[in-house]
């Protein structure tokens, strides 16, 4: 792989205060950048002769995009579920029935795992066309030992075969497993006694999540859950406060949690705990759209200092998207964060929120050669379209990706 030179960029390198860098180049090589300088700045770097050079003649390169919340391995699909809701029948209630996270549990662990893989390598290329370089996968849809690894060993197979890293999640307790009949301190112990150390064995994942919601689990099973985690290198996170408050948030961000999901219904006293945890409120409008939810709290989050990422959610129940681009122009529309907050979230914040902020996210030296160069030339430009994805190129680890 030559080393890279893109020319003429105008950067915006992924924090949401640093100043827009008109007419700047970016150097990499060996999959990480070397140098951010301003074009009359050249002369000081020794450029060797077989750098492949690419003028982005004043056009917008950001950080890759990370999505940084997704349950993309799932078999089947629930258009009938959302037809339901359309009639006025609640998420709840259907899950309740048996519809919900356990008739994709059944799908999931009927479909082979060529395809499951073969449906998430598409949703992957989906995710590559719109620049984004990094995804997070999480387990959930298993809900037994045997299928909760599967799927993280499924998840490790996208990232050999993915143009993107792939950053696993183990979400062992997003419902109770079918074979438990409900009884969720039984279910818990076999995610902690079971499910739990083989993750940390094998090292399947890089974090644990959990659901915590009436229907799932409460904030003191969870917090049981991540004192273990924790004890065993884990990170953790949490899908908390969506339907309901429970406490899940301020219990996480107690743990030191990489990030905090959802968040509708976090009360606005509780932002100023995720920010001095440093847990990222990871917001996620099209599950919110998908179930009327209200908004979360976004000006409390933005005063208190909190960071802030935008991800997809992508799922079959509440969030059967892979545009991240679509959730980051939601971000401006729904919440008013300006550009440069919306890029953020799916830049340097989303890197935060998976505990690789010190490697990629942000147009850095030392940093990943993760880049996009989009189709618009400011911030603005490259979200007023909704719904369009301007993408012009794409690298990862200094690697074209462009589809
Ligand atoms: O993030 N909130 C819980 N989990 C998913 C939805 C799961 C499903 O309905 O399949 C979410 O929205
Ligand atoms: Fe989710």
């Amino acid at each position: 792989m030559p080393p890279l030179l893109l020319r003429h960029a105008t950067v915006f390198a992924g924090e949401r205060h640093w100043p827009l860098l008109a007419d700047h180049m970016v150097f990499a090589d060996l999959g990480r950048i070397l140098a951010v300088l301003p074009e009359g700045g050249a002369h000081s770097l020794k450029l060797p002769p077989n750098a492949l050079e690419v003028d982005c003649a004043g056009a917008l390169l950001t950080p890759g995009l990370i999505d940084c919340h997704t349950h993309l391995l799932f078999g089947g699909a629930r258009a009938k579920e959302f037809a339901m809701r359309l009639a006025g029948r609640p998420y709840q209630e259907i899950a309740a029935a048996g519809g919900g996270i356990a008739s994709t549990v059944r799908a999931t662990r009927a479909a082979s795992d060529e395809g499951l893989l073969a449906a998430a390598m598409a949703r992957l290329g989906e995710m590559a066309r719109q620049g984004v370089t990094t995804v997070e996968v999480k387990s959930g849809y298993g809900l037994d030992t045997e299928h909760e690894l599967r799927l993280l060993r499924l998840a490790r197979e996208l990232g050999r075969r993915a143009p993107q890293e792939i950053v696993p999640t183990f979400l062992g307790a997003h419902a109770v497993g079918p074979e438990f009949s409900g009884d969720r301190a039984a279910y818990l112990r076999c995610v902690r006694e079971e499910m739990l150390p083989a993750v940390a064995r094998e090292k399947l994942a890089t974090s644990v999540d959990a659901f915590c919601e009436t229907g799932a689990f409460t904030a003191e099973e969870v917090s049981e859950l991540f004192g273990e985690a924790r004890a065993l290198g884990l990170r953790v996170r949490i899908h908390a406060e969506q339907f309901g408050w429970h406490g899940g948030a301020a219990m996480a961000a107690r743990h030191g949690a990489l990030s905090a999901d959802h968040l509708e219904y976090l009360k606005p006293e509780e932002a100023p705990l995720l920010a001095a945890s440093g847990t990222v409120a990871v917001l996620l409008p099209g599950a919110q759209l998908t179930l009327a939810l209200p908004n979360p709290p976004v000006a409390a989050l933005r005063e208190a200092g909190a960071a802030i990422a935008l991800a997809t959610d992508c799922n079959p129940g509440t969030s059967m998207t892979t545009n991240l681009h679509l959730m980051l122009q939601l971000g401006a529309a729904l919440y008013r964060l300006s550009p440069e907050e919306c890029l953020a979230a799916a830049t340097a914040n989303a890197a935060r929120a998976l505990g690789i902020r010190e490697r990629t996210g942000t147009i850095a030296p030392g940093q990943a050669a993760d880049l996009l160069l989009w189709d618009a030339a400011t911030p603005a430009e490259a979200l007023y379209r909704l719904g369009a994805a301007p993408v012009r190129r794409v690298w990862k680890g200094g690697r074209e990706i462009t589809p």
